[in-house]
């Protein structure tokens, strides 16, 4: 399927706006959604310089209200081909090993997990109706094993990429393609604020290549880098005393 109405949350952030750059064409139109009016703008413009039609919505995904009224009126201008959903938050334990804030882990639920299944609950019904459609769900490497530094994270990322997968397997005879991306550590405000090592760091860009091309292809996971990948599904299939202590090897510790 070609995607030429594209609608990304997050677009004013590192991985979201080179999104937006990748995606940005003539005979695109995108929708593009961030809390940060200047900085959507910003990106907005640089879109349209390369030819693509935008709009912008700058909303909190935590008001599930509005998030769900803009995706009804989105879709009554003209059908979404395609819904990245990038918006996330991370918090993490204190450096003196004391407990993530509350609030904050109620907000990343919040946001990576809630917002993101409410979107999918809103635009599937109207995706099933048309018979076409593309889901890009964005969970992380984090969502395989939960890493000591960011239980909340790890444990919404995991959440994410548990229900793109059966959302893909449900709507596989809907004619709705459903993806889930699992971006390594990628050079954005939010990985430079996470404490722990970032081995194999990817730029933006990078990044956003290589989850258009996933995408293009249908891929259901859409992974990357390679050893980052390989290393963190490990952990996952090994027993788990093996996988902490691997961790505490690789100095992922508080
Ligand atoms: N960078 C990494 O290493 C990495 C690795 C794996 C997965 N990811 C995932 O990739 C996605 C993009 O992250 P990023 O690295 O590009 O981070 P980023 O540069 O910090 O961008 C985060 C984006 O989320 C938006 N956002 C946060 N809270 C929001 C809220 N309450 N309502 C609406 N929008 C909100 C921000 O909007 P405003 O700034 O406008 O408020 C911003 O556009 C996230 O889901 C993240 O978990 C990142």
């Amino acid at each position: 399927m070609i995607a030429r109405r594209i609608l990304i949350t997050g677009a004013t952030g590192a991985i979201g706006s080179a999104l937006a750059m990748v995606y940005a064409a003539p005979g695109i139109s995108l929708c593009l959604h961030g809390r940060n009016k200047a900085r959507l703008d910003e990106v907005a413009q640089a879109c349209r310089k390369q030819g693509a039609e935008v709009q912008t919505q700058s909303l909190d995904v935590r008001d599930l209200g509005e998030l769900r009224s803009w995706l009804v009126t989105l879709w009554a201008e003209a059908p979404i081909d395609l819904m990245i959903v990038n918006a996330g938050m991370n918090t993490h334990v204190g450096a003196d090993g004391c407990n993530e804030p509350w609030s904050e882990a109620e907000a990343v639920l919040d946001i990576n997990l809630r917002a993101t299944m409410a979107m999918c609950d809103e635009l599937i019904p109207f995706m099933r109706a048309r018979k076409t459609g593309q889901i890009a769900l964005v969970s992380s490497l984090a969502g395989y094993y939960g890493l000591p530094m960011t239980p909340t994270y790890c444990a919404t990322k995991a959440g994410v990429k548990a229900y793109g997968e059966a959302l893909r397997g449900w709507l596989a005879d809907s004619g709705i393609q459903v993806n889930v991306i699992m971006p390594g550590y990628v050079d954005s405000t939010m990985c430079t604020e996470m404490p722990g090592p970032k081995p194999f760091l990817w730029t933006p860009e990078r990044a956003a290549r290589r989850i258009s091309r996933g995408l293009a292809k249908n891929e259901a996971r859409i992974t990357f880098p390679f050893p980052l990948d390989f290393g963190t599904w490990w952990l996952a299939v090994l027993p788990s005393a093996i996988s902490q202590r691997i961790l505490r090897l690789l100095n992922y510790r508080v």
